[in-house]
């Protein structure tokens, strides 16, 4: 079959290629997709470009992708829940990272059936993003209706996913974006949009209960200006807290480096009795099946910005890395 491979670190139009490689097999748990459409995040960018080494070594070659929509092709011998010829989609684990790839495994544990008024190109980009999201409002943040938040860049995939599912809990939705993409966040459903182009959100005081960091560095910082006491802030781009650091099972000194560097993170946040945390997603196979019945019904929307075919895979990525994508990036393997 044929699979996008990172070959080395270093840019991405010399370090990414596809090539030739064996199927995989499957465990008696897990289930063999042929892929139908894929969908980039930013970190398999970051990934490329050695963001994260210092903290996990990569073996090369090595696939690229978590996103996943497509048809069973074959189930474990103790997978109950699904069968050959099924639609689905899932965020695979990352010990099976490669989903720009014609066949992907996932854990039977990751995988959500998909109905079918939805086609591949919209599944695929819900996965990683829908996750993200979900885990983030409701796992972490428990948003309440009526609460005050603000998702930091609307207009992308996870902002545009995290405004609609906020609007579906009941919260005030207030959001960043540049003046190109008023009208989208406007169309999701956000109840105050601030153009950054033109409007500063820290203008607006401290009058937030949650805020959802989706560009760290200094706006993860700035978030406790305009949080109100006692709120929460999540970031999924800023300063690592300490049970992520666990999480990614990192050595004592790592996390050492990683406390210092998010102490001036936590000292804004104990200052006015707010809470911190970092989210690093997961997988979740019942989580997704629960995000897939909000889209079936309509509740929330996909957002589409491009569809790259599979030999324009890496072209896809380039896009995605320049930061101005509308939504989700997907790449179709089956017209
Ligand atoms: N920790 C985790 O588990 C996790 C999971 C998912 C994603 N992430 C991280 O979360 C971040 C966002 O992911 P994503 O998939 O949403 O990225 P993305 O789709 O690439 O985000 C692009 C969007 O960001 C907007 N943007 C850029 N700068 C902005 C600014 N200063 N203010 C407001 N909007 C801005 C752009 O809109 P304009 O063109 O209008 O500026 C664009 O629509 C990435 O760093 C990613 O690695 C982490």
């Amino acid at each position: 079959m044929k699979s996008l491979m990172i070959t080395k670190y270093g840019e991405l139009s010399t370090s990414l290629e596809i090539q030739e490689v064996p199927i995989p097999t499957i465990a008696p748990n897990q289930i063999l997709i042929k892929t139908h459409a894929s969908s980039f995040n930013p970190l398999d960018y970051k990934i490329v470009r050695g963001d994260f080494k210092a903290m996990r070594k990569i073996q090369f070659p090595k696939g690229i992708g978590r996103d996943v929509s497509g048809v069973i092709e074959q189930v474990g011998e103790k997978v109950e829940k699904f069968k050959a010829g099924e639609k689905v989609c899932s965020r695979i684990d990352e010990s099976l990272v490669g989903t720009m790839a014609d066949y992907v495994i996932s854990n039977a544990d990751d995988v959500s059936l998909v109905p079918s008024n939805l086609t591949h190109e919209e599944i695929a980009g819900i996965p990683l993003a829908g996750l993200t999201s979900y885990q983030a409002l409701i796992d972490v943040a428990k948003l309440l209706p009526g609460e005050n938040i603000l998702i930091h860049a609307g207009a992308g995939g996870v902002g545009s996913i995290a405004i609609q599912l906020a609007k579906h809990l009941g919260a005030k939705v207030t959001t960043t974006t540049s003046t190109k993409n008023i009208g989208l966040v406007q169309k999701l459903g956000a109840d105050n949009i601030i153009d950054y182009t033109k409007q500063s959100y820290l203008d607006e005081g401290p009058k937030f209960d949650v805020v959802f960091d989706t560009l760290g560095g200094k706006y993860t910082l700035d978030s406790f200006k305009i949080l109100k006491k006692g709120g929460r802030v999540i970031s999924i781009a800023g300063d690592v807290d300490n049970i992520t650091t666990k999480q990614l099972g990192l050595n004592r000194i790592i996390r050492f480096l990683l406390r210092l560097k998010a102490k001036r993170v936590t000292n804004a946040a104990s200052k006015i009795g707010a809470r911190y945390r970092f989210l690093l997603m997961s997988p979740n196979g019942d989580q997704l099946k629960k995000l897939v019945k909000l889209y079936e019904s309509g509740l929330i929307k996909p957002v589409i910005d491009k569809a790259y075919k599979f030999d324009e895979s890496i072209q896809a990525l380039e896009y995605l890395s320049k930061g101005r994508a509308k939504g989700k990036v997907i790449v179709k393997f089956i017209e």
